[in-house]
């Protein structure tokens, strides 16, 4: 791998404050430099700080930056919130960090061609927020979308809570503006919804985790809000049973619902003691939170039995309707803030996000209970079960040294990550490679695939100065 990344020297950062404005730059502060070293996967010790971050107020500013750490070889992190979950924002090789966060605004709700523009440093959150009065809304609905930012939730192809129905982030991606690598600028797509001139080169920046570009204006497809939704919890005796539920929810029912969340006993818990929550069905071994919307209420109403009836007949002991707002928003909260929950009662834990093909998630949930039980580490479970897709988390054993617990882990990860390929499944399923999973790819990607990221990685980034470190290195 090349190293030769010059450092950002006072020169440097007058000319970076020259760009942005002294107010936005920050240097030599360790202190302030701190936050921009860590995401979302790291423990509070962890991380690595950039030696200088900035906070660019516009695609030109983007692009001066990047022409600046060409000249000087300096390696360049994009981040928006920092909420990832695979090390991606994490600059590894120090030099700087690109926060996009002031490049926040709503550019334009297009009613005629049902599109947003956004800037990348929109939480994505506000997008629906804004776009209600219209009846439209964008439908993507990553766990954390009240934190992070819709230019995160592209570079990561972010999932979320409704893939099963509406797909993933990549989906509504129409248009992209991207500084690349060598400086230039992109304008990939636009507001059309059928598009096949020339290379896809827009869906390749989508999922490349910063490390082909950086993001700086976004073009999302919207759609019509559905006037009716409800939600199901229905609670089993096992995670087991649960899961059994999944793959014949999916097939016998005939209904495609909008989600089908899972939570064993432990997330449920933790979520809920997190948020000071109470919900009568804590002691359940197991749940699933199940939505249908359309725009149909009657046709609501109709799904939302027939899918009851194919829960208690594989086992579910019990069953709420939430078919109001309020309700429905205090259990989906509860499941938002699993992760959440997790990282601050076991501060010492890997998020996983393997995933798999829906026939398989039985087997899956066994061969996650298996592990815990082989190396005596507990592992909860939860995650997007209707789409196959689950965050166990194998969290320290309370009696364990921590030496103990960082000796096992990357071998009980081999085993997991192992186990989800044999099932025909891959590491990642929504929160990416980044530096967190990159030395496991190997076990699920082939060498002609690995070659091929690399020499794509090589062809946009020869002086790998973008987000270096991530998915995969240069070479070997
Ligand atoms: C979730 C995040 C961790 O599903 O992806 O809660
Ligand atoms: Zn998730």
């Amino acid at each position: 791998m090349n190293t030769a990344y010059g450092t950002v020297t006072p020169t440097i950062a007058r000319d970076v404050a020259a760009i942005v404005g002294a107010h936005h730059v920050v240097y030599a502060e360790p202190e302030r430099l701190a936050p921009y070293g860590r995401d979302e996967s790291v423990e509070a010790d962890g991380g690595r700080p950039p030696e200088l971050a900035v906070r660019p107020g516009s695609a030109d500013e983007v692009q001066a930056i990047v022409r600046l750490a060409v000249t000087h070889r300096l390696p360049i992190t994009p981040r928006g919130a920092g909420s990832g979950l695979s090390g991606g924002a994490i600059p590894i090789h120090g030099g700087i960090v690109i926060d996009l966060g002031r490049m926040n605004r709503i550019l334009e709700i297009d009613t005629e061609n049902l599109m947003v523009v956004v800037e990348p440093g929109v939480v994505t959150s506000e997008i629906n927020e804004a776009l209600r009065p219209h009846g439209l809304f964008y439908a993507g609905y990553p766990m954390s979308l009240e934190t992070c930012c819709i230019g995160g939730n592209v570079a990561e192809n972010a999932g979320g809570g409704k893939a099963i129905k509406y797909g993933v982030t990549g989906r509504y991606v129409m248009g992209l503006d991207v500084v690349a690598p060598s400086g230039e600028r992109l304008c990939l797509g636009g507001k059309l919804v059928k598009d096949v001139t020339g290379l896809n080169l827009l869906q390749l920046m989508v999922g490349s985790e910063g490390t082909l570009g950086i993001i700086t204006r976004v073009i999302l497809k919207l759609l019509p809000l559905p006037r009716a939704s409800a939600d199901l919890l229905c609670l089993f005796r096992t995670p087991r049973e649960a899961i059994a539920a999944v793959p014949r929810l999916m097939t016998r029912t005939g209904i495609i619902p909008t989600a089908i969340e899972f939570m064993d006993r432990t997330s449920l818990q933790a979520s809920c003691r997190y948020l000071n929550e109470s919900l009568p069905c804590a002691d359940a071994g197991a749940m699933l939170l199940i939505t249908v919307d359309g725009n149909d209420p009657e046709r609501i109403v109709d799904d939302y039995e027939r899918i009851g009836e194919a829960c208690e007949a594989a086992g579910a002991v019990e069953i709420y309707v939430a078919d109001n707002r309020t309700t429905s928003e205090r259990l989906w909260r509860i499941r938002r803030n699993v992760a959440e929950a997790f990282k601050v009662f076991s501060p010492h834990q890997s998020l996983e996000d393997i995933v798999v093909p829906i026939a398989a998630i039985p087997a899956m949930v066994e061969a996650v209970e298996r592990l815990s039980a082989t190396y005596g580490v507990p592992i909860p479970c939860y995650g997007h079960a209707g789409d196959g897709n689950l965050h166990a988390t194998p969290v320290m054993n309370p009696g364990w040294t921590l030496e103990r617990w960082r000796e096992t882990l990357p071998r009980l990860l081999t085993d997991l990550y192992r186990e989800t390929a044999r099932l025909g499944g891959r590491i990642s399923g929504e929160h990416g490679i980044g530096c967190k999973r990159k030395a496991y790819l190997p076990l699920v990607l082939d060498a002609g695939t690995l070659a091929m990221t690399r020499a794509i990685k090589h062809a946009l980034d020869p002086l790998n100065i973008m987000n270096p470190g991530k998915i995969v290195d240069p070479e070997g």
